[in-house]
């Protein structure tokens, strides 16, 4: 049988049969997709995410701590990165839709006191400071999807790395999921193939396993990795602070928090459920988790995930072997239909399925949470205007930057 016939049959048998199959190459597509998985996500649809026993976690604040007590846990952290047991992960395989940039979210370009920047120059900058502070190239390792990874290693060639020494760079593709349509259908792209998408950030530990990064990194002595988003000018990549403090309370992983700056933010919040550490993203979270607040009107359920994450090497191999649920997401995109047209569509009409990175904080007992501030850890850039945007973003950055000059 051909290859044709196969992807047909296949195609067929999954009730998918109105995916016309006429060339090699779609059809080689068709027969590496896994049927079954796309089946099970899209009966688990409608499955109502339960929250009960919930509970608030505490979180660090360091300006309660001695001021000797911080300079310690970050001598600690330092001393991680002088020995090179540390790297940093970015997450940089989103499509960034919000933004509407068109190519990799990295390749953003920010105009920061009139210079302009592009997100990965403005992290390639924070590692070359740490260079100088702690004489240490720190590995850095960018996640990519299948969309945006030629593109993205083309830029960096472009730009000289953006004078990072390149064997200390290294970029890795992520897996891709289908998207399907209102009624589990698969969907054809512009490009006449399978419209697919990368599968989320908590993508993160099977890519890094899958592409041998994980083993990499042990083979360095590795034993600390930040994992962090490309798209928060304010990230602090190489966090001493939070490095030391996690060191200090012996656990696996560690996030720096920042509160919510109201009930209705778009952000996750983390709690404990039956024991277990959790963030409830924003789009899941129930009324009353969200409204809830103590006895001073401060909100139980305000410690927001902000990306900043840190994972013992340890923990990144537990992540990486075991398997994460995914989330779907109610999404606009356009299509070729049955009669080969292409369709814009005007509201959402199709599903995204993705793992986000901090559902693997419930394989572990315990995380240490350090609340960081607003004007100093969170400026993130999601969408074109508005909120979260380049506009507060760059206002955000450019007034941390000038207080610490
Ligand atoms: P978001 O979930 O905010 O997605 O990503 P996004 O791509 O930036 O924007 P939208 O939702 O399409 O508008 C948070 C971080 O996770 C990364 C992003 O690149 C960003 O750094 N991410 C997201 C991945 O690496 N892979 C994914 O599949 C999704």
């Amino acid at each position: 049988m051909s290859k044709i016939e196969e992807a047909r049959e296949l195609l067929e048998k999954n009730g998918q049969a109105h995916i016309k199959v006429n060339n090699e190459e779609l059809a080689e597509q068709i027969l590496k997709l896994d049927f079954n998985k796309i089946k099970t996500l899209y009966s688990r649809l409608n499955k109502k995410i339960k929250f009960e026993n919930v509970e608030p976690v505490k979180a660090i604040n360091p300006d309660k701590l001695p001021r000797e007590q911080i300079e310690e846990y970050k001598q600690i952290g330092e001393d991680i990165i002088k020995q090179k047991k540390f790297a940093v992960a970015i997450m940089a395989g989103g499509q960034g839709t919000r933004l509407g940039h068109h190519g990799p979210k990295g390749t953003f370009k920010v105009k920061i006191n009139n210079t302009d920047k592009y997100l990965f120059e403005i992290i390639i900058e924070k590692l070359l400071k740490a260079k100088k502070e702690y004489n240490v190239y720190i590995p850095c390792y960018i996640m990519t999807s299948s969309e945006n990874n030629s593109e993205t290693v083309r830029f960096f060639e472009e730009n000289n790395f953006f004078g990072y020494p390149k064997e200390y760079l290294k970029c890795f593709i992520q897996e891709d999921l289908p998207l399907l349509d209102e009624d589990g259908k698969l969907i054809l792209g512009e490009d006449k193939k399978i419209k697919l998408a990368s599968e989320g950030n908590g993508g993160i530990f099977c890519s890094m396993k899958k592409n041998k990064i994980i083993a990499e990194m042990k083979r360095k002595n590795i034993e600390w990795i930040f994992i962090g988003a490309v798209d928060n000018l304010l990230a602090k990549y190489v966090d001493t602070l939070l490095l030391g403090l996690t060191v200090s309370q012996n656990t696996k992983i560690a996030t720096r928090t920042v509160i919510k700056s109201n009930p209705c933010e778009k952000v996750g919040v983390i709690c404990k459920q039956n024991n277990k550490i959790k963030v409830v993203e924003y789009t899941e979270i129930p009324e009353e988790m969200r409204t809830a607040v103590n006895e001073d009107g401060e909100m139980l359920f305000g410690e927001s995930h902000i990306m900043c994450n840190l994972f013992n090497i340890k923990a990144l191999e537990i992540a990486s072997t075991n398997k994460m649920k995914y989330h779907a997401a109610h999404k606009k995109t356009n299509y070729i239909d049955n009669n080969n047209r292409l369709v814009i569509p005007k509201k959402e009409n199709c599903y995204k399925f993705e793992k986000f990175i901090f559902d693997s904080f419930e394989l572990f007992d315990d995380i240490t949470i350090l609340r960081g501030k607003r004007a100093e850890d969170f400026a993130p850039i999601k969408n074109s205007e508005g909120q979260d945007s380049p506009e507060t973003a760059i206002k955000l950055y450019e007034a941390y930057i000038t207080k610490k000059a």
